[in-house]
């Protein structure tokens, strides 16, 4: 468990070595301990004194008081350049949403969308990797990031339910599932047969999940995404993607809004690039690039992290 630990962990090792004087003297251990040192591991070096068979000589442990401020000076500097790879949001509790609804018609049929869940699960793998604790909220079939926990959902009334039941004890929420805005309004109970005609399907609004979180929230963080298909409007990109998303920011009280075009081959849907963005209440837009949704992921985080850290 301790190895395993040492080899997964981002956050900094200290090292607190005990052993007998000839074994702490020996070249073989002077070595390895350079070797750790070079790799970024910190020594709190032992203390000299009395040790365990009785002998005095240098070896024994640390005082704790030693060992304690250590860890302290180590904790003080910890997380202070924010970004990957780093701890920036160690502490905080996430849940992320991912992957598209889907609306039940009968048992075999159902209203759904693309999504693939690949934003959503390189949003949770990356808060992971930066230590926040993170719950996955999906709709999608798939391993569940390392470090993440992991609730299966089907229908935008599960995801409701996952989400807001958890909400009190979140810090930020992040909405990158896309979630269906209508649903039949009664699933029929057996398989709709082809010879009865063309059924009509009708349908009902389902729960806003992003606007609820909007009303209640108290002290949460909101992060929301915004799928337009701005490049077939009038409006050049990226205008007409920019104010549609910044409505939905102010209607649903979020954060932090990633607008990205699900209307281009390289973005949105399915694919491992995206276009997006990114809209602040105070009205400012940040066109990015086209990037992998990794890296779209921690630049979220990024600008996240800078947020959590200017609130008051
Ligand atoms: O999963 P991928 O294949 O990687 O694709 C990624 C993505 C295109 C799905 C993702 O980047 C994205 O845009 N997700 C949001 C999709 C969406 O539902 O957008 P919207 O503009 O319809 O909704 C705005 C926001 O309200 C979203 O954060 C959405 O999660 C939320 N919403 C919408 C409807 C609803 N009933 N409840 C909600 O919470």
């Amino acid at each position: 468990l301790l190895t395993a630990t040492l080899l997964a962990t981002r956050a900094p090792v200290l090292l607190a070595p005990a052993m007998h004087t000839e074994m702490w003297g020996h070249p073989a251990v002077q070595e390895n301990l350079a070797i750790l040192r070079r790799r970024g591991v910190h020594v709190v070096e032992p203390d000299s004194g009395r040790l365990a068979g009785g002998d005095m000589g240098a070896g024994r442990l640390a005082e704790p008081a030693r060992i304690v401020e250590a860890a302290a000076r180590l904790l003080v500097h910890f997380g202070d350049t924010p970004g990957p790879g780093s701890a920036d949001l160690a502490g905080v509790r996430v849940l992320v949403t991912a992957g598209g609804t889907r609306e039940p018609i009968d048992p075999v049929r159902f209203i759904g969308n693309r999504s693939s869940g690949k934003m959503g699960y390189a949003l949770a793998g990356a808060a992971a990797g930066r230590g926040a604790a993170v719950t996955l909220i999906t709709t999608v079939d798939r391993p569940a990031p390392p470090g993440t926990e992991q609730v299966r959902v089907e229908t935008a009334a599960e995801m409701a339910e996952a989400v807001l039941s958890r909400y009190a004890v979140a810090d930020v929420v992040v909405m990158a599932a896309a979630v269906a805005d209508f649903r039949p309004k009664l699933a029929a109970p057996e398989k709709i047969k082809k010879s009865e005609g063309v059924p009509e399907v009708l349908l009902e609004p389902t729960t806003d999940i992003l606007a609820a979180l909007g009303t209640a929230k108290s002290g949460q963080f909101l992060v929301g995404f915004a799928a337009e298909t701005a490049s077939s409007g009038r409006t050049p990109y990226p205008g007409q993607l920019v104010q549609r998303a910044a409505s939905k920011m102010v209607a649903k009280r979020v954060d932090l809004m990633v607008a990205n075009d699900v209307s281009a081959p390289d973005s949105g849907f399915e694919v491992d690039t995206n276009r997006a963005v990114i809209i602040t209440p105070g009205g400012t837009a940040e066109e990015l690039p086209r990037m992998t949704k990794i890296e779209l992921a921690e630049t979220i985080w990024d600008r996240v992290v800078r947020s959590l850290r200017e609130a008051p």
